[in-house]
């Protein structure tokens, strides 16, 4: 397994293009599965959880080219000849779930092996099943598999979500699109990249509306025709650059990403005492005084996003002061407790809160990447520590940051990866 070794120390200074987002890319090439056809997508990030998932597509009966030069995946679902994603695929990342929205309301069948637990908590999909229901779909749950089952179409309807989950709300909207009739979903995901998914969707002929907003109402079609579709860019990635910035005393330019989708981080940045440059595709941020202790309670969009917390927390134990980081959206998401206690790090956590008490320098430590978040604040946290850090189990960054030593090295980190 490979590792990143990091030399702390240096402020991070220049500007970073921030990639296609992940998390709207993994819904969007699930949803090829609707178009009766080819779709060009462009600007996918290439990253292992990218892969997982046109593996996924392969196996269903996908056809694909890629284009090197522009980055673009052309993918042809025309000829799909399986309707089940299996266990070694599903088990490498929870989101191949969203295979059943798209496989039950084109093809009226799908077995998905069930998810299981992972680092960040149970991670159920209750809400995705109790809505496909609500369309008219039986669900069996039989070895570990969902089996997912219509008699002709998915009927609209009205579902209420319990909690406003992304995964749930992407998995019921795109089912709604070739369903028969009206869907109205309540209680939606207001995520950037829900809106992403729905621009897709509408692209290519549904009819949507509402998506961004807690109710969106879906006019079922009866078919989806070919479409080119460019991914949005990834807010995560680029919130992650900023703190990697101001954590070192830098500066550090984002391209490519529009502000509002990350306006919550930005003031939380403010707070702490850094200087924020909003422009119309681009964001800076700069530092010209110690970091100071701030707040932070995670929420859905637009409150301050649960990707961002360990990264944050990474900055606060460098801060002057106290702050308070409360983890609302997930219950087990403070795996990098530990490992940044190990560098020096005053952190204790009460509940569903971490009490961070900064202290003036962080100290290098052989470190263990837990989960994707967990390892980018692993990440911060070397490049502003005393000395030379290992981060093993890099793999968890490989899955969610494009070319991340490249893009830190261009910034002058001093980081270098290990190969196995
Ligand atoms: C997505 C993101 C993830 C992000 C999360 C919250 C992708 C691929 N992943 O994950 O990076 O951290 O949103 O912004 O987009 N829940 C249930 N039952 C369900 C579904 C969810 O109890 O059926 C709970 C979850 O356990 C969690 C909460 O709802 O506590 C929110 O989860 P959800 O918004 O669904 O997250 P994901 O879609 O899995």
């Amino acid at each position: 397994m490979d590792k990143i070794s990091i030399i702390g120390g240096t402020p991070l200074v220049g500007s970073v293009q921030i990639s296609g987002a992940k998390n709207a890319a993994l819904p969007i090439l699930f949803a090829t599965l609707l178009v009766s056809g080819k779709t060009k997508i462009k600007n996918l990030p290439q990253l292992n959880d990218i892969e997982t998932t046109l593996q996924v597509l392969k196996i269903l009966g996908a056809n694909m080219k890629y284009d090197v030069s522009s980055h673009m995946r052309e993918i042809n679902c025309s000829q799909v000849e399986s309707l089940e994603a299996p266990y070694d695929l599903v088990r490498k990342m929870r989101a191949s779930v969203l295979v059943l929205g798209p496989l039950l309301a084109r093809f009226g069948q799908a077995k998905v092996s069930l998810p299981g637990g992972c680092a960040i908590g149970a991670r159920p999909v209750g809400y995705h099943l109790s809505g496909l229901k609500a369309l008219g779909a039986s669900i069996e749950l039989e070895q570990g598999y969902v089996l997912a089952k219509t008699q002709k179409k998915l009927i609209g309807n009205k579902v209420v979500f319990e909690f406003p989950s992304v995964g749930a709300t992407e998995n019921i909207l795109m089912a709604a699109v070739l369903a028969k009739g009206e869907s109205v979903l309540e209680n939606c995901a207001k995520e950037p990249e829900i809106v992403d998914l729905a621009n897709f969707l509408i692209k290519a002929g549904a009819k949507i509306e509402g998506a961004g907003s807690e109710t969106i109402h879906v006019q079922g079609v009866d078919t989806l025709s070919e479409v080119e579709y460019s991914v949005m860019a990834d807010r995560i990635e680029a919130a992650t650059y900023l703190a990697a910035g101001l954590s070192t005393g830098g500066s550090v330019r984002v391209n490519g990403i529009d502000p509002e989708n990350i306006e919550s981080v930005l003031a939380k940045f403010e707070e702490a005492g850094a200087k924020i440059k909003r422009g119309i595709d681009f964001v800076e941020s700069s530092i010209d005084q110690k970091l100071k202790g701030t707040d932070v309670i995670t929420q859905p969009f637009p409150g301050f996003p649960t990707d961002m917390q360990a990264q944050f927390m990474a900055m606060m134990c460098i801060a002057a002061g106290t702050s308070i980081i409360t983890e609302n959206i997930f219950e087990n998401r403070f795996m990098h407790v530990a490992e940044l206690t190990r560098m020096g790090a005053q952190i204790e956590v009460k509940g569903k809160s971490a009490v961070v008490r900064g202290v003036n320098q962080l100290k290098a430590a052989p470190l263990m990447a837990t989960d994707l978040r967990a390892s980018a604040s692993l990440v911060i946290a070397a490049l502003c520590a005393e000395g030379e850090s290992k981060i093993n189990r890099i793999y968890h960054l490989d899955r969610g940051y494009e070319k991340i030593e490249e893009k830190l090295k261009n910034l002058g980190a001093k980081i270098f990866r290990e190969k196995s």
